[in-house]
């Protein structure tokens, strides 16, 4: 088996072939499905190959906290499918996110981010970077001129996510990434709610990539997990070593799952997504709707960028449900096949109130600022049949 991580010379396969080959290796027991390698560390044939290995003068694992098989393969098919030169798993999508900031950023550096962030990010770059001297400042990502007048002379790092967690707004990431490289700043983007199917952002200019592998790559409710992905530079410079010693890895266990998870997740995120846009269109016009956001739909505000930007729609609904808190939560608690979770991405469709969770912590000022009333929620469309996911919405709709 190859011990490398590297995947800058692996074939450009159509991308859904990709996803069932890429990075894969074998053992010589010639498995038919990747091999699973739950094992904290390697032995070795004599101390001096133990030495070379660890001077990295011969290639091959040392230790599963920072490199094991079955990681490296989950790692190796996701740079592939994403045009990434390299990538590094961790445990959670918080872990990746966490660590694309902190891996590139020193004291004294300061980071500008789009306000519309998933809570706990929102937290890491709000209250967690400015404890060690790392300031950021929030900004209304539509508003490219509000990124422009951010940047400062010590601007480090910008940070997004589109579509936006939970009101599916679209940021222009094209832009985003020309204003940080001209500030002197890399662009980090959170793909998670357009998922590597609808949306490359390397591919428009971003510097950094990262999920949470938890949701749609999973798509199954099992596991967690994150990853980052971009230039071998990038990482190697910023990722690699705080990954090494620090330890939010990817469990062997997790990227076998996620594995399983990459292989048909371009028929998941397909089905899903135009179960959404069915969802969409069922909703659009309800009497008990006074908002509905969904970003494969022309009447979405930045629809021109959906266009540019992204290949295919959204496997979320956004709306708003009439009757605030009481109406919304009558709502919700009518559903009989959708489920009150705060995830998404899954198998099942899933709904959030996300001004009582996700996004609990802000203040209602600021939740009013993000466009997050009491009577939005956000669906995750599942793989059900479409007509019993519309008709449990349509149903408990007749409850508010
Ligand atoms: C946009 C976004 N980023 C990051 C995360 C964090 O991922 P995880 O729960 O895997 O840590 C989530 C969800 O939890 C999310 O919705």
């Amino acid at each position: 088996m190859s011990a490398s991580t590297s995947v800058s010379a692996a074939p450009r396969y159509q991308p859904e072939t990709q996803l069932v080959h890429a990075g894969g290796m074998r053992s010589p027991f010639g498995e038919t499905s990747e091999a699973l390698f739950l094992t904290q560390g390697f032995v070795y044939d004599s101390a001096e190959q133990c030495e070379a290995r660890f001077k990295g003068e011969e290639a091959g694992y040392l230790y599963s906290r920072f490199s094991n098989p079955t990681v490296a393969m989950f790692e190796r098919r996701m740079a592939v499918f994403e045009g990434a030169e390299s990538a590094r798993a961790t445990a959670s999508g918080m872990a990746a996110v966490t660590a694309s900031l902190v891996g590139q950023l020193k004291a004294g550096d300061h980071v500008v981010a789009s306000k519309a962030l998933f809570g706990s990010c929102r937290w890491v770059v709000e209250e967690f970077l400015p404890r060690f001297g790392v300031p950021s400042t929030l900004v209304d990502g539509l508003d490219l001129d509000q990124w422009r007048a951010a940047a400062r002379p010590n601007t480090k790092a910008f940070f997004l996510e589109s579509p936006t967690n939970p009101v599916l707004e679209i940021i222009d990431i094209a832009e985003v990434a020309k204003i940080a490289h001209a500030a002197g700043a890399t662009l980090v983007v959170d793909n998670v709610f357009a998922t590597p199917i609808w949306q490359s952002p390397l591919a428009l200019g971003a510097d950094c990539v990262v999920y949470s592998a938890t949701k749609h790559i999973d798509g199954q409710g099992r596991c967690l997990g994150g990853i980052i992905l971009s230039s071998e530079k990038f990482i190697q410079d910023n990722i690699h070593m705080l990954l090494r010693q620090t330890g939010p890895s990817m469990s062997p266990f997790n990227a076998w799952v996620l594995l399983k998870g990459l292989e048909t997740l371009h028929l998941r995120v397909r089905r899903q997504t135009d179960t959404a846009a069915a969802v969409a269109e069922a909703l659009a016009g309800h009497n008990k709707i006074t908002r509905l956001i969904y970003p494969g739909r022309a009447d979405h505000p930045q629809a021109a960028v959906v266009k540019k930007q992204m290949r295919g729609g959204s496997t979320l609904v956004a709306f708003e449900v009439a009757g605030g808190k009481e109406g919304t939560f009558r709502f919700l608690n009518a559903l009989k096949l959708i489920r009150i979770t705060n995830n998404l991405g899954d198998a099942k469709s899933l709904i959030t109130h996300p001004a009582t969770t996700t996004h609990q912590r802000l203040t209602p000022e600021q939740r009013a600022e993000l466009g997050i009333s009491d009577g939005i929620v956000r669906f995750s469309a599942g793989l059900e049949h479409p007509d019993d996911v519309i008709g449990d919405l349509l149903d408990a709709l007749k409850q508010v």
